[in-house]
């Protein structure tokens, strides 16, 4: 594990079934390379393999990363069941040959490649779908460069373990009853990397009631803001953003009236297009960014 890393520690039925994984599962590996991998190699029970793919929706359009890939089982299933192309690293030298053969055994060789490689130099910008199963204190080391460095839309699926306060998209609890480690379940966990949004925005308003500032602060997919609608201060409900998609609603007070309008469009770099609706019509907005954070 790299100095300074972990914020909290692995479930100790993880530590304590570890062992028997590795001497059973990654048989051919030399002493050296365990010593080297700071998660040990436990295999994705394939219940667990296709809800991951499942729930990221994997498709021959996706380029899918494995940070650690092990025997390569969650990048053969992408490619043979769903057609998507995969990249895999894993310290382990034996289990990269491991992989390439399965890859080659199941015929997708030409789809799928696998290196050795640390996954902490990994370049991850290609993906469309990132797969993990990490430690805890990896994934969080991890965090900063899945927000910096993947497009927003990527999706991030997670065997078993979560980025705290990142809160999933999405979680489904898969049963797996002859899981030879742990409780007789696994926890599987997506996210969707959003836009960056943060800053001010400006647009006019629906029904010409003047322009709208609205100063947007973004803790990952969640938004929080102060709206100032025709000079009057608003208030931002229900902010979201999901990959592009930005969502929101903004209240304000017109006169004494309470008006309520409900906000989406698309995020591209420091413009907005969508849709605005108010008072059951709906027309077009776009917002452009004129100061970032
Ligand atoms: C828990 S296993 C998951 C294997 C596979 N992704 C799966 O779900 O079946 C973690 C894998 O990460 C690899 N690993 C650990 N540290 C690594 C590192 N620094 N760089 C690359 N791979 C690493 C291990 O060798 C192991 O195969």
């Amino acid at each position: 594990m790299r100095a300074g890393a972990p914020r909290r520690a692995a479930p100790g039925w993880l530590g304590a079934a570890v062992l028997p994984a590795i001497l059973s599962l990654s048989a051919p590996a030399d002493a050296s390379a365990l010593e080297q991998a700071a998660v040990p190699y436990v295999p994705t029970p394939w219940p667990v393999v296709d809800a991951m793919l499942e729930l990221a929706r994997v498709g021959p359009r996706d380029t899918v990363i494995d940070l650690g890939s092990g025997d390569g089982r969650l990048l053969i299933a992408a490619a043979r069941r769903h057609g998507a192309r995969g990249y895999g690293v894993d310290i382990d030298p034996a289990l990269v040959r491991a992989a390439r053969q399965a890859a080659r055994r199941e015929g997708v060789a030409d789809r799928v490649a696998f290196a050795e490689e640390d996954l902490f130099i990994t370049e991850i910008g290609q993906a469309s779908v990132m797969m993990l199963y990490l430690f805890p204190s990896v994934m969080m080391q991890l965090r900063p460069r899945f927000l910096a460095e993947l497009k927003p839309g990527t999706r991030i699926v997670s065997h078993e373990f979560d980025m705290e306060d990142w809160t999933p998209d999405a979680h489904r609890t898969i049963p797996v009853p002859d899981k030879p480690y742990g409780p007789p379940r696994s926890e599987v966990y997506l996210w969707v990397v959003p836009a960056s949004v943060a800053g001010d925005w400006r647009w006019r308003a629906a029904g010409a009631d003047g322009d709208v500032e609205l100063a947007l602060t973004q803790r990952f997919q969640v938004l929080a803001g102060s709206p100032r609608i025709g000079g009057r201060t608003g208030r931002l409900e229900d902010g979201r953003v999901r990959g592009d998609r930005i969502r929101f609603i903004l209240h304000s007070d017109a006169g004494g009236r309470a008006e309520r309008r409900e906000y989406e469009g698309r995020v591209s770099g420091d413009t907005i297009s969508g849709t605005v609706r108010h008072e059951g019509v709906e027309s077009a907005w776009q917002a452009m960014r004129v100061k970032k954070p």
